[in-house]
C-alpha cells in the first residue's frame, strides 16, 4: 500500500485536523501537522495546555528545521477548542493521544461519531489498545484505527498503522497515504496484536536489560553503553533478521540456522525471571541518577534528537550513493 506519491494531494484532503489530547505525543503531533501546513485544532482539558502546546512548538522547532520543514510561525493555524463536539466538528483527521485508558477512548469516539463528517479518518495513537476493542461503542468503525508513533512523533519515521476488525481498506490505505504525505514511515500490521510490534520488541529488550541489573553483571549505564555501541547502531541500518543473514556466511540465514539455530531454540525456552519490584525499580532509578540522570532531561532530548536526526541524514545520504536501502 502506498501513497501514490502525490504528498499535497493528500494533504489537501486532510487540511483540517484536530488533536485529542496534547500532552507528550499529541503536542509533537500537532508540531509536525502544523509544519506541514495543516490546521490543528487541540482539544484537551489540562489548564494550561496553550503553553504546554506552545512549549512543545518552540522545543521542536530545531528538529523540524533540520528536517527541511517550516518551523516559524506555526501558531497561525493552531486552535484549541476546550468544548469536544465544537473541536471535532468538520474535521477531516483526529488523532487522539488522550489517556491510556480502553474505556475512556471507547467512550470518546462514540461521542465524536455523530460530530464527525463521513470521509474523516480516525487514528488513535494508543501504544497497546486495539482498534476493534476501542470502537466497541461506535454504530460504524470503518473510518478507525491505530496509528501508534514513537516518541517523538515529529522526529522519529516509524507509525504502526493497525487497523481493527472493522476498518474499511480504503481507511488503513488512506492512514498510509497521510502518514507518508508527512514524511513518516508507516508500516501495516497484518492482525491486532497486544503492544504491536515495536514495543513488544522493547519490551522483550527491556525485560532482559533488567535481568541484567537485577543479577549485577552490570549497572544501567553500562548496559545502554553496551546496546548504543552495538545493537543500537546495528538496527538503524539492519533489522534483527537481515543482521543474522549477514552474520550467517555465504548462505545467510540458512548458514546461521544450521550452526546457531539449535542453541538459539533452547535459549528461547530458557525465560529468566526478573521481579520488576520497588527493589529492583529503586536499584535501576539510584544506578541512573548518578550515571545519566545527572544530566537534564531537555538537555537530554536535545542531544537525544540531534544525534537521531544526524543518524537520519547519514542514512538518507547512503542510500541516495548507493540507490535505496537493501
Ligand atoms: N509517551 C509515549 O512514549 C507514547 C508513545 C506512543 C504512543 N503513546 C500513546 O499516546 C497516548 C498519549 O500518551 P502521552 O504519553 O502523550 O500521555 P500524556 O499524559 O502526556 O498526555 C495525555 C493528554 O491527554 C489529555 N487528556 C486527559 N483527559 C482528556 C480528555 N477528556 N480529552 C482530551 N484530552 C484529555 C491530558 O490532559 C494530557 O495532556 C496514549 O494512548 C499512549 O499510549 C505514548
Amino acid at each position: 500500500m502506498s501513497s501514490g506519491g502525490n504528498h499535497s494531494a493528500v494533504l489537501d484532503r486532510y487540511r483540517n485536523t484536530c488533536v485529542i489530547g496534547a500532552g507528550v505525543i499529541g503536542a509533537s503531533w500537532a508540531a509536525l501537522f502544523l509544519a506541514h501546513g495543516l490546521n490543528v485544532v487541540v482539544n484537551d482539558p489540562q489548564p494550561n495546555i496553550e503553553d504546554v502546546v506552545r512549549t512543545m512548538l518552540a522545543k521542536a522547532a530545531p528538529t523540524l528545521k533540520a528536517l527541511g520543514l517550516p518551523h516559524e510561525g506555526l501558531e497561525k493555524n493552531l486552535r484549541f477548542e476546550a468544548d469536544l463536539e465544537h473541536a471535532v466538528a468538520g474535521v477531516d483527521l483526529i488523532q487522539e493521544n488522550g489517556p491510556e485508558n480502553p474505556e475512556w477512548k471507547q467512550k470518546l469516539w462514540a461521542r465524536v461519531e455523530p460530530a464527525l463528517p463521513k470521509h474523516a479518518l480516525l487514528l488513535s495513537s494508543s501504544s497497546a489498545r486495539p482498534a476493534t476493542e476501542q470502537g466497541k461503542l461506535m454504530k460504524d468503525a470503518s473510518r478507525l484505527l491505530v496509528g501508534h508513533p514513537f516518541n517523538p512523533p515529529h522526529l522519529i519515521p516509524l507509525v504502526e498503522v493497525v487497523p481493527g476488525d472493522h476498518t474499511s481498506p480504503d481507511a488503513t490505505a488512506d492512514a498510509v497515504a497521510f502518514y507518508e504525505a508527512i514524511g513518516k514511515v508507516p508500516r501495516v500490521l497484518k492482525k491486532e496484536i497486544q503492544g504491536f510490534v515495536a514495543n513488544r520488541l522493547q519490551r522483550a529488550i527491556m525485560r532482559e536489560a533488567c535481568y541484567l541489573v537485577q543479577e549485577g553483571v552490570v549497572t544501567v549505564d553500562e548496559l545502554d553503553d553496551i546496546v548504543t555501541s552495538s545493537i543500537g547502531l546495528r538496527w538503524a541500518v539492519n533489522g534483527p533478521f537481515s543482521s543474522f543473514h549477514m552474520g550467517g556466511g555465504p548462505k545467510g540465514l540458512e548458514s546461521f540456522f544450521q550452526h546457531l539455530g539449535k542453541n538459539m531454540a533452547v535459549s528461547f525456552k530458557i525465560i529468566p525471571q526478573v521481579e520488576l519490584d520497588e527493589k529492583l525499580q529503586r536499584t535501576i532509578i539510584d544506578q541512573a541518577a548518578v550515571s545519566f540522570g545527572r544530566t537534564p532531561i531537555p538537555q537530554m532530548e536535545r542531544k537525544r534528537d540531534d544525534s537521531q536526526l544526524a543518524i537520519l541524514h547519514a542514512l538518507a545520504d547512503v542510500d541516495a550513493q548507493q540507490g535505496g536501502r537493501s
